[in-house]
């Protein structure tokens, strides 16, 4: 039995190897679809919970995230359609409406702007609601920054923490809208047993966890690629 899948993205025959997503195959031919909760770096499973990378199956009625769905054979995969991009621009203006404002975004250059811009989403058509998260802003840390009011709830800094550093300090508190990243048990980050790896600050797409100097300093600039693996921000250790 052949370890390979072949199946038709946007109109052309093409290849999945064996447990490759739908949105890796695409990267792979040169197609970015938008992700958010989803980093392509070693040791980041996939979550599929923010549908930014929605595609549409032939056959389907549902449109599919493609950064957790994996290709069958003969499969009809399009990824820039009408429908996908709508729903896809959609999903973005959702996710900018409870965003602050990108001139006074914690990072301009952070990725979810990237992919707006990407997705032609300047801005959004759809209400702020309220967050109940307080304090907003958690400055405890030496080396970091907590801004929940630019949290996605993409859990990519759980996964950072717990699966990728295997420090297990960063979980979700609350559901929902109101779901936000909690360090131990709601401790000040600064008070938590945050070994400051830097992980979570890599991985996020908002600029909710950042790099205290950067803040500091106000020296947001261009971000490096955000699927890559990168250094350490940890300031002490260095090990990343
Ligand atoms: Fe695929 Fe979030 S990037 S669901």
């Amino acid at each position: 039995m052949s370890d390979t899948i072949r199946f038709t993205l946007d109109d052309r025959e093409v290849e999945a190897r064996a447990g490759e997503t739908i949105w890796q195959v695409a990267k792979r031919e040169g197609t970015l679809i938008p992700h958010l909760c989803h980093k392509d770096a070693p040791g980041y499973r996939p979550d599929g919970n923010c549908r930014a990378c929605m595609v549409a199956i032939e056959g389907e009625r549902v449109l599919a995230a493609s950064c957790i769905r994996e290709p069958s054979e003969g499969m009809v995969v399009s990824s820039q359609g009408a429908r996908e991009t709508r729903a896809r621009k959609a999903v973005l203006e959702m996710l900018l409406a409870d965003q602050p404002e990108r001139d006074a975004a914690h990072d301009r250059s952070a990725h979810i702007w990237q992919m707006a811009e990407m997705q032609g989403v300047t801005e959004s058509r759809y209400p702020t609601l309220d967050s109940d998260r307080i304090p907003l802003l958690d400055d405890s840390h030496v080396a970091m920054r907590v801004n929940l009011d630019a949290c996605i709830q993409c859990n990519l800094c759980v996964r950072a923490c717990r699966e990728v550093q295997v420090n297990d300090v960063i979980g979700m508190a609350d559901r929902g809208h109101d779901a936000y990243p909690v360090f131990d048990f709601d401790d000040p980050m600064g008070e938590s047993t945050c070994v400051a790896c830097g992980e979570c600050v890599q991985a996020c797409p908002t600029g909710a966890l950042m790099e205290a100097s950067v803040v500091d300093e106000a020296q947001v600039g261009d971000s490096a690629d955000y699927d890559s693996e990168v250094d350490s921000v940890c300031p002490f250790c260095g090990v990343g």
